[in-house]
Parts: C-alpha cells; structure tokens; sequence
C-alpha cells in the first residue's frame, strides 16, 4: 500500500514533525517520524487479529525532543559507547561529547535521533536519508546516509543501511526500537532465544572492556529459549553494573535472537548480516507517559540494538568501524513477526 505522510505536530521551537505511515496487507504497520528517522509506532496483529503496538513510544513531537532514552530513533554516528570519548585514525585524535559519563554515547549530544531527515516513498517502502557535515559532533568526513524501512505483507520489518564518505571516519549506526510484545507491562515475562556463544564483558560504565566472555554457566545464557526475567535478579557482577542485561552479544550467525510475547502469541526473528547485538533490558528507563494515555515503566521493554561492538576502536580485535573514504557501507537487519 502506498506511503502516507502527515503532521505529527512541532518541536518546542515550532519546526514541524513529519510522520509516514506504512500498511500492509496483512494489518501491520509501521510509523517512521522524520524527526530522528525514528519508529514511532509498530503495529502487528495478536493471535486474535487484533493489532498490538509492540515498540515503546510517544504521541507528540517534544516528547521526542525531550527524549533522554532514543525510543525508536536511528543512532549514529557511532552507536553505543567510544571509552573516555575518544579516538584516533589516521594519527589524528579526536575528542568527542562526553555525554554518559566520561564516556560518549550514541553519536553525542544531538546525534542522529535529534536531526531532521529527508523523507520519501520508495515504491511501498520509506527512505530516510541526511548528510552528515564534516565535524559533525567532532567526526570527520562528510557522511551521506540512507535508511530504509520496509513492512512486507508476510511481516517483515526490514531495515537496510547505505552509507558513504568522503574521508575516513567512523560509522556504526542501529535503530533504538523498545520492543514489548505483550504491548503492555514490562518484559520480564518474554520468552528469549539469543544464538551467541559469548558477549562483551562490560566495566562498570556499560563500557566493553575488550573480553569477550561465554554465556556459558552465566546469566547471559540464551542459547535455550527463557524468561528474559529468569535471572535478571541474579547474583552476578556484570548484571548487577549495568542493572540488567545491557551488554553486546556476539553473533554465531544471521539469525540473531527470538523473542516471544506470551499474551498475544506475538513472536519476532531478528535477523541481521552485523556480528553484534546489544539486549538492554530497559534498566535505565524511568516512569513517563507512553502513548495513548500509558505509563512507561523500567524494563517495560527490550532493545535489540544490531551493531559492530561497542568501543572497538578501544578494543584490539573487535571488528573495525571505520568507513574508508569512497567506500559504502551496506547492512540490513530484520525483525519477522509472526503468532504462535
Ligand atoms: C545503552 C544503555 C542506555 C540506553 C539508552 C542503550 O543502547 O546500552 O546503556 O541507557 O541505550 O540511553
């Protein structure tokens, strides 16, 4: 079905908010705002055929703009954590915003949640796409970046990601979706399969320290399918810094995790061709009102944030994010619906 665009109201300096909605053929879809290329709304229908809105999120547009947790949004320049806010390529040091700690967090201060991208129809699909200027919160290169987002007619909401340079610089972009499949409560009670046989040890910033740890033995075991709420109360170090899970998997393959909501039946595959994938269980979201009259409460979702691991200019062996200059950067990552 085709696009269709509306008014999602302005931001407290009056610039006005698209909204695009997709429809498919199956009852689903999907709302992407222009403010932050941000999923606003995703609607799937339950095992009655009733559409539950199963991502986190707002009514108005300076709910947005006030924002602290990137419900929906499309982060970049680099997402997740660079230690001490800083990097260096080429021999050249880069110091950037400082705005989780000592630490720098999801692109910086007004990262690519906070910018306004072009909006257009791509067939039954949505393109979203900016530049990003040379220094741009202190990154080099003038970055030209594409996201797509689909909603296909068996359920399937895909992203893809383009991006180009024309210097080096880094990229590592993801899409901060909250995820509740239950479409209320918290998420304790979603059943989790995550295919990884190890994950980044965290310090006690949610920062990679560079060991990669198996799940083995741990709380971080979902290799068999559990309650996400198992051993989220369990006594271990690395649950108990970051409050819960909020650490970044690494991948065995392109399936990376399934998720089951038991009141609906609503269960989501996510697929993706990064090595990595952050599980925040929600730890640092406080009470706030949700859309439709909801109240947002702490681990009242879970986001599957796919990316190259967190801090891996910091980390020998971690998978590089440098974009080289007239490189592209191509990544795609899914998230099937279906009831059962
Ligand atoms: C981070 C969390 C952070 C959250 C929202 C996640 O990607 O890993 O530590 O609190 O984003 O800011």
């Amino acid at each position: 079905m085709a696009v269709q665009f509306f008014d999602f109201g302005k931001l407290s300096d009056g610039r006005s908010v698209t909204a695009a909605k997709l429809t498919n053929h199956a009852g689903a879809s999907l709302t992407v705002l222009d403010y932050g290329a941000t999923v606003q709304a995703l609607c799937i229908p339950d095992r009655s055929g009733k559409p539950v809105d199963v991502v986190l999120g707002y009514d108005s547009a300076v709910e947005y703009e006030k924002n602290g947790d990137y419900l929906g949004a499309t982060i970049g320049r680099v997402g997740n954590r660079i230690g001490k806010s800083v990097f260096s390529l080429n021999g050249k040091t880069y110091e950037l915003a400082k705005n989780d700690g000592e630490n720098h967090l999801h692109g910086g201060k007004e990262g690519f949640d906070k910018k306004f991208w072009r909006m257009a129809a791509q067939g039954e699909s949505l393109l979203c796409w900016r530049v990003s200027p040379d220094g741009e919160e202190n990154y080099p290169g003038n970055l030209n970046v594409k996201v797509l987002f689909s909603l296909t007619d068996d359920n399937r909401f895909c992203i893809t990601y383009d991006a180009d340079t024309d210097a080096d610089t880094l990229v590592n972009l993801t899409n901060h979706s909250y995820f509740n499949l239950n479409g209320r409560g918290d998420v304790l009670n979603h059943r989790l399969q995550l295919f990884a046989e190890r994950f980044a040890e965290n310090d006690g910033g949610c920062l990679p320290t560079g060991r990669l740890l198996p799940v083995e033995g741990t709380p971080f075991d979902f290799r068999t399918e559990k309650e996400i709420g198992t051993d989220i109360g369990a006594d271990d170090e690395q649950l108990k810094r970051a409050g819960g899970y909020d650490h970044n998997y690494v991948l065995c393959g392109k399936k990376a995790a399934i998720l089951y909501g038991p009141e609906t039946g609503i269960e989501m595959t996510v697929e993706t061709d990064l090595p990595g994938m952050q599980l925040y269980s929600g730890n640092f979201l406080t009470e706030r009102k949700g859309k439709g009259g909801s109240i947002i409460n702490r681990r009242d979702a879970a986001c599957f944030e796919t990316q190259l691991y967190p801090n891996a200019m910091n980390c020998y062996g971690f998978p590089s994010p440098v974009l080289r200059a007239g490189a592209h950067l191509h990544s795609e990552t899914s998230y099937a619906f279906r009831v059962r």
